[in-house]
C-alpha cells in the first residue's frame, strides 16, 4: 500500500514553475492576506452513479484512481472515488443507500459540483476572517485523524448548494482524508492530459454576480481579475456578464457569470434552469500540449464543441494571432481556439456537457503567458453554444 502511494506522489509531482507556466502563478506574502490560500484541494461532485462516473474520468480524461470510501471500508452511506491527473484531484460521489442525502442532491440538480474544496495552512485564521464577514459557517473547525495523521478541517457556503471546504492537510500522509484507503486504477496507466486545474466558473442568478464577487473579496480576501460586460459576452441571441476573482497567488481562479438581458435565453439561463439555481458550470484544466491531449480525449470518444471552418479561415484572426506554438491549420483540424492579449496567447477548447443535464462541462487550456480566458474567442465560443442549445430545444 506504502508502495502504491510512494509511486502516486510521483505522478502528482508538478513543481512551482511548472505550475507557473501553466496557470500563471505568482509570487505572494501569506502574512498580509486575512484569508490565505494556497491552492485548490479537490473538486468534489456528487454524480448518479460514482462507480461509472470515475471510470469515465480514468478512461477518457486519463486520470488516476488514488482513494476510495465505500462500504467495504465501512463508509455505508455513498461510494466515493477519488481522482488525480497532476496537481489536479477529483472526488467523485454517489449514494449507496437508499437514504443517503446524496440521491436528494442528484434529484434537484443532476450530476454537479458540491465542493470547490481549498487548501489552506490555517483553517481558523480563515473561518474566524470569514465569520467577522458574515460567511455562513457549513462546518466548524475539527481534527479528523487515522494512522495516517490529522487533518484540519472547516467548511464555508457560497453560491447555490455549493461550498468551500478547507483543508490544512500539512499533518497528513494519507492518499485522500481519514477514512479513505489507497486504491489503483483498474485500467492501465497512460500518459497524463492535463497538470492542474486552472479555474472554476460559477454561474449566478441575474443580479448576483456582484454580491458574490464582493463575498469573495471580503469573506476571502479574493481580488478581481478581470470583467466581460456587455459586448465582449453577446451574441445576436443572447448575453452574460462575467467577473474573475482569484487568491492572492492566482492559483485559484473563479470567474462568475451571470445571465443578461437578452433576445432569447442565455446559456446561463439554460444552466440555471436545468441546474435548479446557481452552481459551478465549467472547470478549466491545464495542459502543457493541447493538440496530444484533445487528440486523446476525442479517441476515447469526448465530443468538443465545433467551431466553423470561418473561424480559422477569417484574415482578422490570423493578423491578430501571429505566430503560436502549431500552425492554424492544426488547430483547425483539432476544432482548438486561439486568443492573444498583452501577455501572451492562449489556446483553449470546449468539451460538450458530461452529464445528462445540459450543466457541467470542462475547458482545456494551454497558456503561453496569457492570464486572460479567451475573451477573443467569446462570440465564437457562444454562437458554439447556442447551435447546441437550439438542438436542445433550449434556446
Ligand atoms: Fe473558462
Amino acid at each position: 500500500m506504502t508502495g502504491t502511494l510512494g509511486q502516486n506522489r510521483q505522478l502528482d509531482d508538478v513543481s512551482f514553475d511548472q505550475l507557473r507556466q501553466l496557470v500563471g502563478l505568482v509570487e505572494h506574502d501569506e502574512s498580509k492576506d486575512p484569508f490565505p490560500v494556497r491552492a485548490m484541494d479537490a473538486v468534489v461532485f456528487t454524480v448518479g452513479n460514482a462507480t461509472q462516473t470515475a471510470w469515465f474520468y480514468q478512461l477518457a480524461f486519463g486520470m488516476r484512481l488514488v482513494a476510495y470510501s465505500g462500504p467495504e471500508t465501512g463508509n455505508r452511506d455513498h461510494k466515493s472515488f477519488v481522482l488525480k491527473s497532476g496537481s489536479a484531484r477529483f472526488v467523485v460521489n454517489g449514494g449507496v443507500a437508499p437514504t443517503s442525502p446524496l440521491h436528494d442532491h442528484h434529484r434537484r440538480h443532476g450530476d454537479g459540483v458540491v465542493d470547490l474544496a481549498l487548501e489552506v495552512a490555517d483553517v481558523d485564521r480563515c473561518i474566524e476572517h470569514a465569520r467577522a464577514q458574515g460567511a455562513t459557517v457549513l462546518e466548524e473547525p475539527n481534527d479528523v485523524s487515522d494512522e495516517h495523521g490529522t487533518i484540519r478541517r472547516a467548511a464555508i457556503a457560497t453560491y447555490g448548494e455549493t461550498r468551500h471546504t478547507l483543508v490544512d492537510r500539512s499533518r497528513y500522509t494519507g492518499p485522500y482524508l481519514p477514512g479513505y484507503v489507497a486504491k489503483e486504477s483498474s485500467v492501465p496507466a497512460r500518459k497524463r492530459l492535463f497538470q492542474a486545474v486552472d479555474h472554476c466558473v460559477g454561474n449566478v442568478e441575474l443580479g448576483r454576480m456582484d454580491y458574490w464577487v464582493d463575498f469573495y473579496n471580503r469573506v476571502m480576501g479574493f481580488v478581481n481579475m478581470a470583467e466581460f460586460i456587455g459586448d465582449d459576452i453577446a451574441t445576436d441571441y443572447s448575453a452574460l456578464m462575467s467577473k474573475v476573482v482569484s487568491n492572492g497567488n492566482h492559483r485559484v481562479k473563479f470567474p462568475l457569470n451571470e445571465p443578461a438581458i437578452a433576445k432569447r435565453k442565455s446559456q446561463i439561463d439554460e444552466y440555471l434552469e436545468y441546474y435548479e439555481g446557481a452552481g459551478c458550470q465549467h472547470i478549466a484544466l491545464a495542459t502543457n500540449d493541447i493538440i496530444s491531449t484533445v487528440a486523446a480525449m476525442r479517441e476515447a470518444g469526448v465530443e468538443f464543441l465545433d467551431t466553423p471552418d470561418s473561424y480559422y479561415d477569417d484574415p482578422e484572426l490570423r493578423a491578430r494571432i501571429g505566430e503560436v506554438r502549431v500552425p492554424i491549420e492544426v488547430l483547425k483540424e483539432h476544432r482548438i481556439l486561439v486568443d492573444r492579449d498583452e501577455d501572451g496567447y492562449l489556446l483553449q477548447i470546449f468539451t460538450q456537457p458530461v452529464g445528462d443535464r445540459p450543466t457541467v462541462f470542462y475547458e482545456l487550456i494551454e497558456r503561453h503567458g496569457s492570464l486572460g480566458f479567451g475573451k477573443g474567442n467569446f462570440k465564437a465560443l457562444f454562437e458554439a453554444i447556442e447551435r447546441e442549445q437550439e438542438r436542445r430545444g433550449n434556446l
